[in-house]
């Protein structure tokens, strides 16, 4: 549900029904361009300077010329939060190349579509997150820009439903000669022999916010890390594996590929590490 609030569009803030975006859009025409998901906690928005160093990121790699400063795109969301004090709410904003006759190539002339809103989210149910969930595994066809945070969201689309329609709740990415990478839209890490870890930032992988924070946590309760990829088997054997996200935290996966998780329910070092999660999301949005 959207907040009864204004979008923000190219600059303005306009009603919903206003707010249109032309069938020419490259976005809508050809996924060419990128886009941020911000949790806001009861009208705080956590870790927002590293979304927009994401999306500003984003755009320098598909070589997207923002028409806002860092400092203007941080006072737009900050215009969105105003008066918002639901739980959980998620902010989107999404950057196109704008709308021009449609070519391949970039069109001489084009300016971007900016596009802001907030709406209502829920967190993750507490009886979700005491059982954990249950993963597929898919081969990815995805190519290697994926630590851009892009619109071209097809192969996870594909692998969310196949997930969903296997009675699962999210795909991990599984790459020929490299690994397991990453969820449809989460990180993975694991815990073996009582070592953290999950993938090093590379062209599989996006650079989630919620993982930074979980290495960052780790690393000051001196537990041992190591940024490698895993394969299936040593996935399917480790004590813990868990995802991160923005919308889902740090939540335990208890069955993966039909195989049970350690004693399949979540493990220690996940619960606490979700929980020092929280700590920090209240910690840094004042709660
Ligand atoms: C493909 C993919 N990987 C990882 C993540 C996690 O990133 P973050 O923690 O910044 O939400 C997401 C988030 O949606 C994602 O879509």
């Amino acid at each position: 549900m959207l907040v009864n609030k204004m979008i923000f569009l190219n600059g303005q803030f306009i009603s919903q029904d206003k707010a249109l975006v032309s069938i020419n859009d490259r976005g809508f025409q050809l996924g060419d361009g990128i886009y941020e998901v911000i949790r806001c906690y009861k009208g705080r928005a956590f870790r927002l300077d590293e979304h927009i160093d994401r999306l500003l990121k984003s755009a320098e790699a598909i070589r997207l010329e923002l028409p806002y400063s860092r400092d203007e795109l941080i006072e737009y969301v900050k215009e969105l939060l105003v008066g918002v004090s639901w739980d959980y709410a998620d902010i989107y904003i999404q950057a196109t190349r704008g709308s021009a006759p449609r070519t391949h190539e970039f069109p001489a002339k084009v300016s971007p579509t900016v596009v802001m809103y907030i709406s209502q989210s829920q967190g993750v149910p507490e009886t979700t997150r005491e059982k954990g969930i249950t993963a597929i595994i898919v081969p990815d066809t995805r190519g290697t820009l994926c630590n851009i945070k892009s619109v071209n969201l097809l192969p996870n689309v594909l692998a969310r439903q196949a997930a969903v329609e296997a009675g699962a709740d999210e795909a991990l990415f599984e790459r020929e000669g490299i690994g397991v990478v990453e969820g449809a839209a989460s990180n993975i890490f694991a815990v073996r022999e009582g070592v953290l870890s999950t993938g090093p930032l590379s062209p599989y992988t996006l650079p989630g916010v919620t993982r930074d924070c979980v290495l960052q946590l780790a690393k000051s309760q001196g537990l041992p890390t190591e940024l490698r990829f895993h394969s299936r088997q040593e996935l399917l054997s480790a004590s813990e594996v868990f995802i991160t996200s923005t919308s889902k935290e740090v939540l335990a996966i208890a069955d993966l590929a039909g195989y049970r998780i350690g004693n399949g329910r979540p493990g220690s070092i996940t619960l606490k590490l979700a929980k020092d999660y929280r700590a920090l999301v209240e910690r840094e949005c004042g709660l």
